[in-house]
C-alpha cells in the first residue's frame, strides 16, 4: 500500500495524514473486494523494516491498527469477513497485539472473504521460520529429509491454507516485491500503478481486476490454441497446476 508518504507531501501534509488517507482506502478496498467474490486480500500493512521509521511515524501507524482494529471489525463482522495475520506479532505495541488477536477471534467464523493482514512482516522470515520447524522435526527424526517437500514447507507458513497468490498490486509506481509473500507470489500476476495508495480505491481495484482478467497465465506450461479445436491446458483462473509436486 505505497505512496502514502508522497501523497502526503504533495499537500505540504504530515506523513502520518498520508496513512490516515490509505485507512480509508483499506475500508473501501476491503468492501469492494468482498462484494467483487475475492476470496483472499492480503493487505501489506507493516513490514520487518518498517520499524526502522522515525519512532512518531511507527507509534501513528500503530495508532491507525488500533482504531481499524476497533471500529472495522463489527463492519467485517457485518460483511463476513474473516480476518487473518501474519508477522512477528511480538514486536507489536502490547494493546495492537491484543485488538488484533481480538478482532481475528470475533471474526474467526466467518466464511466469506478472508482479509489477511501482514503486520511487522517479512517473507524471508516467515521462510526462515518454517525450515526451522522442518529442521527441527529432521532432528526429532520425524522427518525423513529426503520427504522434505514443497507442500511442507507451504504448510509452515504464516499463509498456510490459504491458497497461493494470483495478483499481487503493487501501488504507487514501485516496481518491486519488497520481500512480500515471496513463496505465495511465485505465479503470481504482477501489476504496476502510478496511482498513490491514498487515491487508490473502488475503482483503481476494479481496473487492476479487469486488467488481471486478460492475462493468461501457464503457471510454466504450454496454451493449447484454441484454434485447435482442443481447450485450453489451463485450468480456472487462480487454480493451481494439476502437475504441482505432491507429498
Ligand atoms: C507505505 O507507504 C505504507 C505503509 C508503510 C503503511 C501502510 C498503512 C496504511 C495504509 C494505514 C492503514 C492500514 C490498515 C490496515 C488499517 P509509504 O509511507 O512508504 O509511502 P511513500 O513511499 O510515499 O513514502
Amino acid at each position: 500500500m505505497d505512496g502514502n508518504g508522497r501523497w502526503a507531501r504533495g499537500r505540504f501534509m504530515p506523513r502520518i495524514w498520508g496513512h490516515k488517507r490509505g485507512a480509508d482506502s483499506v475500508r473501501e478496498v476491503v468492501k469492494c473486494a468482498a462484494s467483487m467474490g475475492v476470496k483472499v486480500l492480503s493487505l501489506f500493512a507493516f513490514s520487518d523494516e518498517n520499524w526502522g521509521r522515525p519512532q512518531d511515524e511507527v507509534s501513528a501507524l500503530m495508532g491507525l491498527f488500533d482504531q481499524y482494529l476497533q471500529f472495522e471489525t463489527d463492519q467485517l463482522l457485518k460483511q463476513n469477513i474473516r480476518l487473518r495475520f501474519m508477522g512477528n506479532i511480538d514486536r507489536l505495541p502490547e494493546k495492537t497485539r491484543s485488538l488484533l488477536l481480538g478482532a481475528a477471534q470475533k471474526l474467526s467464523a466467518c466464511d466469506g472473504m478472508t482479509l489477511n493482514l501482514a503486520v511487522s512482516y517479512g517473507a524471508r522470515a516467515e521462510i526462515t521460520e518454517a525450515v526451522r520447524a522442518i529442521a527441527r522435526n529432521v532432528r526429532e527424526g520425524i522427518i525423513d529429509p529426503e520427504h522434505v517437500c514443497e507442500s511442507m514447507v507451504a504448510g509452515g507458513l504464516a499463509s498456510a491454507g490459504m491458497p497461493d497468490l494470483d495478483l499481487v498490486i503493487r501501488t504507487s509506481g514501485e516496481q518491486r516485491l519488497s520481500n512480500f509473500m515471496l513463496w505465495q507470489s511465485s505465479y503470481a500476476e504482477l501489476y504496476f500503478t502510478k496511482v498513490l495508495w491514498p487515491d487508490f480505491g473502488k475503482a483503481a481495484f476494479k481496473a487492476a481486476l479487469e486488467e488481471f482478467s486478460t492475462r493468461q497465465r501457464r503457471f510454466g506450461l504450454v496454451s493449447v490454441e484454441p484454434a485447435l479445436g482442443v481447450s485450453s491446458s489451463l485450468g480456472r483462473m487462480g487454480e493451481e497446476p494439476s502437475g504441482k509436486t505432491p507429498c
